[in-house]
């Protein structure tokens, strides 16, 4: 084994270690509104609206046109492709007004998951056929970071060796590609909290889920410092009849995290996995407020816990639209005080309460 076939310049490496720290900067977090179409469809059904391109830039508008006070909470904000392209009222594109707000862009580039076949419903994910291109073009388009979505499933026999070796070669594939392209990667192999596990199993689960990618990244030549990790929290499966405090999850978070994710990483930025608002905030805070040595931002990069109170507030009416944004705001200011272990729970929102779960969730 040589060291000698450097991938990345000195130059490549600082770029990418400066934008994964100015996304994770004291207090922000990540807004993920890279929904896909389908997805996005599905959210404006439940408040009546049809799928068009037209409510999908609206609604888009309404977040990314949000007081920009809200930078002092956001760091980042993920788009997916037609988000990229996309402009408001008035013709400003949505880069570069997210951008000349000093929140930095990110650009969902995977293709989502397709099936494992001959695994108990297991899947991959696809889309590196062509992505150094894309990666390419997304860069000169003004994004500075990317994400990719890989699914493991909990169940008495999955994940299987396979699902999980196969997920972390993906990530790793796909991260090194995005760092020669200049994008910082958010490496996220998401556990989905579907079943009836206890806490105790999901964190075992995250731990070789995690120790597993964190090899593949090393085998593939991946800057550390210039990535993000995207993992779930350590809960019990949504079906789970045992309740835990916030406390233990925060600890069995903390615990599998510190087991397996290197110092180098500046940033984890967890997903919200179909937790209520006010739950997804909690235990954020929860993690941040245990005394045990914390090497990396902890931090949010939430969509369902980020917009569910947004789009109830909305309802697809005009009218609504700065009682939406106040939403958003707060919970943006909500989970960036639970970032800094700071937030005194207030249970307030249009849907702060309301489970998001939903089964074997697509993105
Ligand atoms: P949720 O916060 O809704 O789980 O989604 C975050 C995300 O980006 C999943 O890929």
């Amino acid at each position: 084994m040589s060291p000698h076939f450097p991938a990345l310049t000195p130059d490549q490496k600082k770029e990418l270690a400066d934008i994964a720290q100015r996304i994770v900067a004291s207090g922000k977090g990540i807004l993920a509104a890279d929904e896909s179409v389908g997805t996005m469809g599905k959210r404006l059904t439940q408040i009546g609206l049809e799928n068009t391109d037209e409510h999908r830039r609206f609604y888009r508008q309404l977040l990314f046109t949000t007081d920009p006070s809200i930078k002092e909470h956001i760091g980042g904000i993920i788009f997916f492709h037609e988000t990229m392209y996309q402009k408001t009222d008035g013709g400003v594109p949505f880069v570069k007004l997210v951008k000349d707000n000093g929140i930095l862009v990110g650009i969902k580039v995977d293709k989502g998951v397709v099936p494992l076949a001959g695994t108990n419903g297991e899947g991959t994910t696809q889309g590196l056929d062509g992505l150094a291109e894309r990666c390419a073009q997304y860069k000169k388009d003004g994004a500075d970071f990317a994400k990719w979505r890989c699914v493991l499933k909990i169940s008495p026999n999955t994940p299987s060796r396979l699902s999980i070796i196969e997920n972390a070669n993906v990530l790793a594939r796909y991260a090194t590609i995005c760092q020669q392209n200049g994008l910082v990667p958010i490496v996220e192999p998401e556990i989905l909290p579907d079943g009836d596990h206890d806490l105790k199993t999901c964190q075992y689960i995250t731990e070789k889920v995690l120790a597993a990618t964190y090899k593949a990244l090393s085998d593939h030549h991946v800057y550390l410092e210039g990535t993000l990790l995207k993992p779930n929290m350590v809960t019990a499966g949504h079906a789970s009849t045992t309740k835990y405090t916030p406390e233990q999850v925060g600890m069995a978070t903390l615990t599998a995290l510190r087991r397996t994710v290197p110092p180098a990483v500046p940033g984890i930025t967890f997903l919200s996995g179909g937790q209520s608002e006010e739950d997804a905030s909690i235990h954020l805070n929860a993690i941040n407020k245990l005394h045990l040595i914390k090497p990396w931002a902890l931090t949010f990069s939430y969509g369902r816990a980020l917009q569910a109170s947004v789009l109830k507030a909305w309802g697809g009416k005009k009218e609504n639209l700065k009682a939406a944004q106040d939403e958003l705001m707060r919970r943006a200011k909500i989970n960036g005080q639970a970032s800094k272990g700071e937030y005194k729970p207030t249970g307030t929102g249009a849907a702060a309460g309301e489970s998001l779960f939903v089964a074997n969730h697509a993105y």
